[in-house]
């Protein structure tokens, strides 16, 4: 990858894919291919810059494992100008990549613990690289059990839903759907949830959990783990701030002297504390 952090990259669109059953949310995965002689090593929670011609440039999560090495994903919501642009091209369109930037989840301090990922909508996107590192299994025997609740409005809400059944398929791994109100066939889980994990038979205090989605839905499950005597240092989440350069330089993304873009997106709740009230 280009040495210059302001240098973008070009990177042809192998592939897009439609990632909801209902296409109603106008959700898609891009593989990218970046120009050859670039490479993009990157980490489980790290973001890259990507432009599309003419239009202009939004941060993105990486959503495929860093282990894939031919390719990188990301998966995106169309919620103006710029995700607009990119759901209106295809394979064998060209866009620009800048990255990897930011923080990174703490493999490290994950191992040995029993992890949970509690996930909202297309909150799952940026928990995919870190999902597929820990249950791959050249890495599965270095972490405990590996739970999953993922939270959708509808049955057709659901992001990667083709990949749940594998993933379970590994050893001592659940996966737990639920969605907002009851629907007729619907077998899985009904509620919020923040209301769900209370009753859930998880170690709360040697469990590390790693929550992403809305913020109302990080604030109520983070809230509710604690009162069941998980502390905050074990609670670790990943902010989607507005974003200009990536590189700590702008000023568009801090709250209070951290920079979302640099010092995180991956915070603790124990660091978001110590953090001013602004996200
Ligand atoms: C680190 C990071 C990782 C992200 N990962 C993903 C991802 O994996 N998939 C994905 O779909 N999106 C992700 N986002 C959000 C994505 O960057 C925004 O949706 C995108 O910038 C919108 O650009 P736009 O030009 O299409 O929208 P604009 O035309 O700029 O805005 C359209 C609407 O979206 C709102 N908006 C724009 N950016 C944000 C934002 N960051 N947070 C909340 N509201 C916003 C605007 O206020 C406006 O109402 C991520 C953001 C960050 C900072
Ligand atoms: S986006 Fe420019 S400082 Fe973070």
């Amino acid at each position: 990858m280009s040495t210059d952090p302001y240098l973008p990259v070009r990177a042809e669109i192998l592939s897009v894919k439609q990632e909801t059953r209902s296409p109603d949310l106008d959700i898609k995965t891009y593989r990218l291919r970046l120009a050859q002689g670039s490479e993009l090593d990157f980490r489980p929670g790290q973001f890259i810059e990507l432009a599309v011609d003419g239009v202009g440039e939004a941060p993105f999560g990486f959503a495929s494992s860093p282990l894939e090495k031919d390719f990188i994903e990301v998966t995106v919501k169309r919620t103006g100008l710029v995700t607009d642009a990119l759901h209106r091209l295809s394979a064998g369109d060209f866009v620009w990549v800048r990255g990897p930037f930011g923080n990174t989840f703490p493999l490290g301090e994950m191992r040995g613990s029993h992890i949970m990922f509690i996930a909202g909508g297309l909150g799952l996107a940026p928990l995919r690289p870190l999902i597929k590192c820990v249950l791959h299994p050249g890495f599965r025997g270095q972490y405990g059990r590996v739970d999953m609740l993922i939270a959708a409005r509808t049955p057709g809400d659901f992001v990667y839903y083709d990949q749940y059944d594998d993933w379970a398929k590994e050893p001592d791994t659940r996966i737990s759907l639920t969605i907002d109100r009851p629907v007729d066939g619907w077998t899985g889980l009904v509620g919020f949830p923040h209301n769900l994990i209370a009753d859930m038979d998880l170690a709360f205090d040697s469990t590390i959990f790693i929550l992403c989605g809305p913020p109302l839905m990080i604030k109520a499950v983070s809230d509710r783990l604690q009162q069941k005597g998980c502390p905050k240092d074990r609670l670790i989440t990943t902010m989607e701030m507005r974003m200009t350069c990536g590189i700590g330089k702008c000023g568009r993304c801090n709250i209070g002297h951290r920079y979302v873009c640099v010092d995180g997106p991956v915070f603790s709740l124990a660091e978001l504390g110590e953090m001013p009230d602004e996200y």
